[in-house]
């Protein structure tokens, strides 16, 4: 049982889906403060490092080139430039010393500052030597030992430098490496997004399809008269409400159907009598055996005759149908020749036909085997063929006539179920075409239903009380055969109907 209802279910969805957002958002936010932490440290650190570094060689070189030119021309404007320069450098190595983030950084530059001040100490004696004017320089050894440290002080500067930019170099990697890490894992969290999303949606998609087409299923069911038909209501959400109430709907339609089916049963048979007593009395006046009657009212009393008949057929067909709503129809099959009852048939309503102007032809084929029948149901199947054949036909129209015998295999299903027909090796077939209004094809079914009529507004066509054809199916499925028309909808309509003829099937009757 689905403990869950609908919106609950759609609530839990989104809610999964807005946590799935709020994981990635919140990874990318996470990530985004670290990329933006590295970028950082390489505008504030990384790049004025190397700056400074470079600056610091350039100064070193000018402090050479100015210390030179002093000791050559004596010019003491060459010793003040020396000296800013000299206060630079040292304002630069003290930023670099500050800004140092690692202790191989810092020992470079503690190693710079010794050879600095070794550098500078030299050239402060250089510098004294040249202010007495005495020789210079005084030995190659301290000219060697100047060049040495400055050796060692420009390597230690490269190195340094060269030491910060792979540091950039490493952080510019780790930049790139957590780029493409958060976009992988984003694309990993919308597709899990996206699965997770279309996974959800086809289970909530289901749950709710399924149901509604088995109630769907279900009324269609109910809507052909299956009134016992019900649906498993496995839910307890809204559709499983849905699912109960539409079967106790089914249960008070069954109720009604039944107390209907026994009101017109009741009515149509207590009816019988008093129509049966009226015919005798209306014939016993129209033989003129109660006294003589004169033409005006012998005219009324044939109307009365007319009507009191079609009265009766139309109660035989009311009281037929409860009959077989009832399962009590009874059947007294026979060995018959179904070219005889059709023959006999025609011959009966031949007088209607011919009121209309309407000709009936029979194809005749090679006679046919007997077969299995109530000759007086087919009868009855027959004269509602031909009636409504002729009914809904013009005057001038022709009503054509065919029975012959058919391969199983050839024959359309319609009614009759499958593994019915399968046992039998062939059929009659009886076929009545007219020339009539024609039958829509939405309606080839529903017009073996009861009370079921076409619409056939200017078409013409007497109305009846729409139960013949649903009494003829009924009558031709329990016989094994089935029943169908064919028509176009705009002129003329075929009807046919199968009975088994070389078969194994036993009606249960
Ligand atoms: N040959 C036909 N041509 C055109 N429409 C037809 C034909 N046969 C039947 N129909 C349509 O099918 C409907 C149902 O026919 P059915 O025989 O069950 O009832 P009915 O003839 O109206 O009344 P009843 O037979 O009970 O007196 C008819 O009302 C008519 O609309
Ligand atoms: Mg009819």
């Amino acid at each position: 049982m689905i403990k869950n209802s609908l919106w609950k279910r759609i609530l839990f969805g989104y809610i999964a889906i807005a946590l799935f957002m709020l994981a990635m958002s919140f990874y990318l936010i996470f990530r985004l403060t670290h990329l933006n932490k590295v970028t950082d440290s390489i505008m504030r650190v990384d790049i004025p490092f190397i700056e400074n570094g470079e600056k610091l060689m350039d100064s070193l070189l000018e402090q050479v080139r100015n210390e030179k030119k002093y000791i050559i021309t004596n010019d003491s404007a060459f010793l003040d430039l020396f000296g800013k320069k000299k206060k630079e450098f040292l304002e630069r190595l003290k930023f670099l010393e500050e800004s140092a983030t690692d202790r191989e950084k810092e020992t470079f530059i503690n190693h710079m500052r010794e050879l600095y001040k070794k550098y500078i100490s030299l050239v402060s004696k250089e510098i004294i030597l040249v202010g007495k004017e005495e020789i210079f320089p005084p030995d190659i050894r301290y000219e060697e030992e100047k060049k040495k440290t400055l050796d060692l002080l420009t390597e230690s500067i490269n190195k340094l430098t060269l030491a910060t930019q792979a540091g950039l170099v490493k952080k510019i990697e780790l930049f790139q490496s957590i780029g493409d890490k958060s976009a992988r894992i984003s694309l990993i969290i919308i597709l899990l997004a996206v699965l997770f999303g279309a996974v959800c949606a086809w289970f909530f998609t289901r749950s709710v399809c399924v149901p509604i087409k088995n109630l769907k299923d279900a009324t269609d069911r109910i809507a052909r008269g299956e009134w016992g038909h019900r649906i498993e209501v496995t839910s307890c959400d809204e559709i499983g409400t849905l699912g109960r109430a539409f079967n106790q709907m089914c249960d008070k339609l069954r109720e009604m159907d039944q107390l209907k089916t026994e009101f017109i049963s009741n009515v149509s048979h207590n009816l019988k009598t008093p129509l049966t007593v009226i015919r005798e009395a209306n014939d016993l006046l129209l033989e003129k055996i109660a006294g003589p009657i004169n033409e005006p009212q012998m005219k009324l009393l044939s109307i009365v005759k007319e009507e009191t008949l079609r009265l009766t057929m139309m109660i035989n067909d009311l009281l037929d149908i409860s009959r077989i709503e009832a399962g009590l129809m009874r059947y007294n099959f026979q060995r018959s020749n179904v070219q005889d009852v059709v023959r006999r048939s025609v011959d009966a309503i031949r007088f209607l036909a011919e009121r209309k102007n309407i000709g009936i032809h029979s194809v005749s084929g090679v006679s046919l085997p007997n077969i299995l029948l109530d000759a007086d149901k087919i009868a009855q199947v027959m004269d509602n063929l031909l009636s409504n054949a002729i009914k809904f036909s013009p005057p001038g129209g022709s009503v054509v006539i065919q029975v012959d015998e058919v391969e199983s295999g050839s024959v359309p299903r319609f009614f009759a179920e499958k593994n019915r027909l399968n046992s039998v090796h062939s059929f009659v077939r009886v076929g009545i075409a007219d020339t009539g209004i024609g039958i829509p094809p939405e309606c080839h079914k529903t017009i073996f239903d009861k009370f079921q009529q076409v619409s056939n507004k200017g078409k013409g066509g007497m109305k009846g009380t729409g139960l013949g054809l649903s009494i003829a199916k009924h009558i031709i499925l329990d016989h094994g055969g089935d029943i169908w028309v064919e028509s176009n909808g705009e002129q003329g309509s075929a009807f046919y109907f199968t009975l088994p003829c070389r078969y194994d099937y036993a009606v249960q009757c």
